[in-house]
């Protein structure tokens, strides 16, 4: 988060639309605390936000190209394909927000159909995303684009008093990230995007709905193992950054389907009893014992909208692919019917 340029200025990208950076980084960084935290509970985990270093959300970009992983794929083609009726249910919108936009490639679609003259990306990874909306600007004249280096979860608070008071909002939340949440976080988190969006505004999201558990396993134990390199990369992160001495070949990616949970569960299985020390601190792992990093929870499209209703969404559209695999859910703020 520290590498975006603390400048409020807006500069002409080369060419282009308008560009600005704004580092709202919190000051504290959590990483140590949350590991240590996470660490000392039973079971243990560590938050999935950790897993985006620059080596992790490389490896993410290739986890989206996967023959197996489907979820990208499909929402891309079902953006495209539907268009025209996502801007017609949409109506007018002047500003677009993006919440973890990554390499902003879903939100260039909906700027090509919504025309907003405004867009804001957010990512707690803001190198990747400086680039990212550097080449967003320098593509569409006319546009002003804002990277924002913020942990959208706990600070999104901090990205009210820089958007333009008056104008329609969209908040654009595709690929299932939300499915990274409890239930429970997703409905907090759900409100603040309504708050966000204020009381004319809207929600875009994409979510990965239950299916064959087989089609669930697969997409996340893919057969050249850039899931497992993924989740094992995390171990290298708290190595380098914590000080660390995880053995990552001593840990094995671990990843099924719940169906009581409705949720994919990745863990870190320890392959031996073992200690490791993580910032000064040492813990003893069993042989076998997990390391939970990541809930992927799907959803039928019915329990989503019962989720997005509780956080004060009202459902206005919704878009399958063809397989009934992967929906996008439009919500608008207001009460009103229609
Ligand atoms: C970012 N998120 C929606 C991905 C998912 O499918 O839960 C992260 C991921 N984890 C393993 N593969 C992809």
């Amino acid at each position: 988060m520290r590498d975006v340029p603390a400048t409020p200025d807006t500069i002409p990208a080369r060419a282009g639309g308008a560009l600005r950076f704004l580092d709202l980084a919190p000051a504290r960084d959590g990483l140590r605390a949350d590991v240590l935290a996470g660490l000392r509970a039973r079971p243990r985990s560590i938050p999935p936000k950790y897993f985006y270093d620059a080596e992790g959300a490389r490896l993410f970009e290739r986890i989206c190209r996967l023959p197996e992983y489907y979820l990208t794929r499909t929402e891309y083609a079902l953006l495209q394909a539907r268009l025209p009726e996502i801007a017609a249910v949409a109506g007018r919108v002047d500003c677009v927000i993006e919440p973890g936009a990554g390499g902003c490639g879903k939100v260039r679609l909906l700027i090509e159909a919504l025309r907003p003259a405004r867009v804001y990306a957010l990512d707690i990874a803001s190198a990747h995303l400086a680039q990212a909306a550097q080449a967003l600007a320098r593509d569409h004249p006319g546009l002003e684009v804002s990277a924002v280096g913020l942990d959208f979860v706990h600070g999104l608070e901090a990205l009210a008093p820089h958007l333009p008071a008056a104008g329609r909002r969209l908040v654009f939340y595709p690929g299932s990230s939300i499915g990274n949440f409890t239930p429970e976080e997703a409905v907090a988190l759900l409100g603040r995007f309504h708050t966000l969006a204020g009381p004319d505004g809207g929600l875009l999201v994409g979510v990965d709905l239950k299916k064959d558990p087989e089609r669930l396993h697969r997409a996340y134990n893919d057969a050249q193992g850039v899931t497992a390199a993924f989740n094992l990369n995390l171990l290298a992160r708290l190595n380098r950054e914590l000080g660390a001495d995880f053995a990552p070949g001593a840990f094995r990616h671990y990843a099924y389907y719940n169906p009581v949970e409705g949720r994919i569960e990745m863990h870190l299985v320890s392959l031996a009893a073992q200690t490791v020390h993580v910032a000064g601190e040492h813990f003893e792992f069993a042989a076998g014992e997990s390391l939970h990093t990541e809930n992927s929870y799907k959803y039928r499209p019915e329990e989503f909208v019962r989720l997005a209703a509780a956080a004060g969404w009202r459902p206005a559209g919704q878009w399958l692919d063809a397989e009934g695999g992967f929906a996008l859910q439009y919500y608008a703020a207001g009460s009103g019917v229609g």
